[in-house]
């Protein structure tokens, strides 16, 4: 696989990965770390998040390194509380009303970067705001309590592949190339964020584990939605990612012989997302069954339809991306 390629390219000796249970010797030794600017997986309500101190540039593009992230995306960072956002961002009434219905939770909020926040100029990827968000997981929590700083986190998967929603996922994609996994179980929602840009208009950047119509309702209007990159175009336009290893075909209302089903509603499939139709439930299940159907060795993993309303959004979102032509 490319990253193991570019490991061996960069010649850097093979971490021994250590595994940290959820309690307070894996939180103390989980903190040392990353005061150490070492590098923990570690679990929220949405998805696995790969965490390194925000405020050392060292730690910071050791989570690009370890992902193979191709460029310097920006990252989000995981904060304990509002007052702690309110250290690194402008804030707003717009981000006080969400942040006061919403946090702790699976919303980002991207707000203008204060000066002189001490934050890695790579977190940002040098842009004058910054994403922000509380998440609600007993284990992150207490990491975040435990270290009291900043947590720059993506999400902890190998670039472009599935996103990780227990420990073993993280295990497989990245042991061996960083400090430590902490164990905290499964994640609930089981997608990434949503992410909300407040600089400007409130505009939706990512949709994800929290509905855009809770949004809309809380704001009472309507979000403007960022164009390129939009979840509903065509997945010929989007960039590769989520991608299991075998190609994804979306829609499938029939099965063809080389294929196996991710089913969804009251369907015959080798997994089903959701037998009942349930949203909340197809979305907890959505990065898993991909992992499953992937080791089951599918030829192809077609995909039944997944309504456009509520998480389907987010979760149709991701299937495009899934399907989306390899580089
Ligand atoms: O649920 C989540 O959000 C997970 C967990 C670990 O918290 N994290 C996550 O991170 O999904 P990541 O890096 O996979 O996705 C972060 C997204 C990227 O698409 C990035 O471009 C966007 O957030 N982003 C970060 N900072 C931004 C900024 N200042 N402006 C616009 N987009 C930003
Ligand atoms: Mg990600």
């Amino acid at each position: 696989m490319s990253y193991q390629r570019e490991r061996s390219v960069t010649g850097k000796s093979v971490l021994e990965t250590e595994n940290l249970l959820a309690d307070q010797a894996g939180y103390a030794r989980a903190s040392t770390i990353l005061h150490d600017g070492g590098l923990v997986a570690f679990p929220t309500e949405t998805v696995y998040g790969l965490g390194g101190d925000a405020r050392n540039d060292m730690s910071v593009a050791r989570i690009f390194e370890a992902k193979g992230r191709p460029r310097f995306n920006p990252l989000i960072v995981h904060v304990d509380s509002v007052e702690t956002a309110q250290l690194y961002v402008e804030w707003s009434d717009t981000a006080d009303r969400l942040a006061s219905i919403f946090w702790p939770g699976p919303l980002t909020l991207v707000l203008p970067l204060k000066p002189n926040t001490g934050l890695s100029a790579l977190v940002t990827a040098d842009l004058p705001t910054l994403a922000v968000r509380v998440p609600e997981h007993p284990v992150a929590n207490a990491l975040l309590a435990e270290f009291g700083g900043p947590v720059a986190a993506p999400s902890a998967n190998p670039s472009g592949k599935i996103s990780p929603t227990k420990a073993s996922h993280v295990a497989r994609g990245l042991s061996g190339r960083i400090d430590a996994i902490l164990d905290g179980g499964d994640c609930g929602v089981g997608l990434e964020s949503t992410i909300v840009g407040l600089a400007g208009q409130p505009t939706l950047l990512r949709p994800g584990g929290l509905p855009t119509e809770a949004i809309e309702a809380a704001l009472g209007t309507t979000l403007d939605v960022f164009k390129s990159g939009d979840p509903l175009t065509a997945p010929g336009q989007m960039t590769s990612h989520y991608a299991p290893g075998a190609p994804v075909r979306l829609n499938a209302t029939d099965l063809r012989d080389n294929e196996m089903l991710l089913g969804f509603g009251p369907v015959e499939a080798t997994m089903n997302l959701s037998p009942s139709g349930d949203l909340v439930e197809a979305a907890s299940n959505l990065f898993h069954h991909l992992h499953m159907m992937d080791s089951l060795g599918a030829e192809v993993i077609a995909i039944s339809p997944i309504p456009d309303h509520g998480l389907g959004r987010a979760i149709n979102d991701r299937l495009l991306r899934a399907a989306a032509p390899r580089p």
